[in-house]
């Protein structure tokens, strides 16, 4: 399986930076991991690269997906699509933690190594660890043909096109759509049911146009972020789906603003973060419109009663927050894909204001290819 990338994607095309291109190519890109994949007979997804037969699939009893960054962000979500659908417990960990804590290689996991330029040193060498000890190893990569792509027995490209800006975005969304067709397909030779399947594929299906009505509103993200780029140290929280949300959130942040950002399970902030809440910390909280609403909207109060400035993404204008970003609402499941742009935009223009560097942020490499 190949994709071509146009030499000319590699110019700029009219946008100041490499990262603000590539977070206006995200239609275009989800639309490039589903081409072809979706099965509306059997409401599943095929995955040509995956080499793993249905048999083989049904006798997974864990999933354990590896990653750096960005990546491993969007493993963590790729974790809990897994799980939630194919019924496999799923968790997501660093790959140099998980490479050097001796882990305990069981035949019945299936391990996914997540990672864009597929060349991350820690990946490849935990994907390396992991096939000498005769696991079964997954890739979920972007360029293809590199290192961990050759080195996996299988796997998903994201077919993202080529990323420039050091920081990940468009590569981001793709990867945790690719999970979610990963999570079909497995849900579906599990017990996920045809009504569920097709309802996910729906979803899926109405990401691109919605992610376009999300840059749409770049403008009043941009107010926003002149708002907010005063902050010395921002707070990002979620809950289940949304901690991710808030961890990618506040790590893109801190990468290219160099603004302080900590993320935090929206339910651990009374066990200790609560302390840091003063006006002068502003917090992002994830706020979707699912059954964990009205616990996400506990934790607003929290904040406000201690003068913490919020703003708030959501699916409908939230009262306790100073601002609401409105996103569009999609399946419960599907909802971190596009809560987490309008962040992208947040960070970048909040980085843009404070006059960095956005394309080469201090200090990082696009990918770390050594120990
Ligand atoms: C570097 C980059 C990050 C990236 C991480 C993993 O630290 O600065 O943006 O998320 O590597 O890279 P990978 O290519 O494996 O996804």
């Amino acid at each position: 399986e190949t994709v071509e990338w146009e030499a000319a994607s590699y110019d700029m095309g009219g946008h100041d930076t490499y990262m603000h291109k590539e977070i206006s190519e995200q239609p275009d890109a989800v639309d490039r991991v589903l081409r072809g994949r979706i099965d509306d007979r059997f409401s599943t997804v095929h995955l040509g690269g995956l080499n793993l037969d249905p048999r083989e699939a049904r006798g997974i009893r864990r999933v354990k997906i590896l990653g750096c960054g960005t990546s491993y962000h969007a493993g963590m979500i790729g974790a809990s699509l897994i799980e939630g659908m194919a019924r496999i417990p799923a968790d997501a960990e660093p790959a140099s933690e998980f490479r050097y804590r001796n882990p305990v290689v069981d035949p019945d996991t299936l391990y996914i190594a997540v990672s864009q330029s597929g060349e991350t040193y820690d990946v490849l060498a935990a994907v390396q660890e992991l096939k000498r000890k005769g696991a079964r190893v997954l890739g979920v990569v972007n360029v293809v043909g590199s290192a961990i792509a050759r080195e996996a027995d299988g796997g998903v490209y994201v077919h993202a096109g080529p990323e420039v800006c050091v920081v990940s975005t468009k590569c981001f969304t793709n990867t945790v759509v690719a999970f979610a067709l990963l999570a079909v397909h497995l849900g579906r030779i599990r017990d996920l049911s045809v009504t569920d399947g097709k309802r996910i594929i729906e979803g899926l299906r109405r990401l691109p146009a919605q992610i376009e009505e999300i840059l749409k509103g770049e403008e009043d993200i941009k107010a926003l972020a002149a708002q907010y780029a005063d902050a010395k140290s921002m707070m990002f929280i979620g809950r289940v789906r949304g901690y991710p949300v808030a961890l990618e959130a506040s790590l893109k942040l801190k990468e290219i603003s160099y603004i302080h950002a900590e993320a935090y399970p929206a339910s651990e902030l009374k066990h200790g973060p609560l302390a840091l809440i003063e006006p002068a910390m502003p917090t992002v909280a994830i706020v979707p419109d699912d059954d964990l609403l009205e616990k996400n909207r506990a934790a607003l109060e929290e904040i406000k009663a201690r003068s913490g400035r919020i703003l708030a993404v959501a699916h409908r204008e939230q009262e306790k927050a100073d601002h609401t970003i409105i996103v569009p609402k999609n399946e419960d499941e599907l909802d971190p894909i596009l809560m987490g742009i309008p962040l992208q935009l947040l960070a970048y223009h909040t980085a843009l204001a404070l006059g960095r560097d956005i394309d080469k942020p201090r200090n990082l490499a696009k990918s770390v290819t050594v120990e």
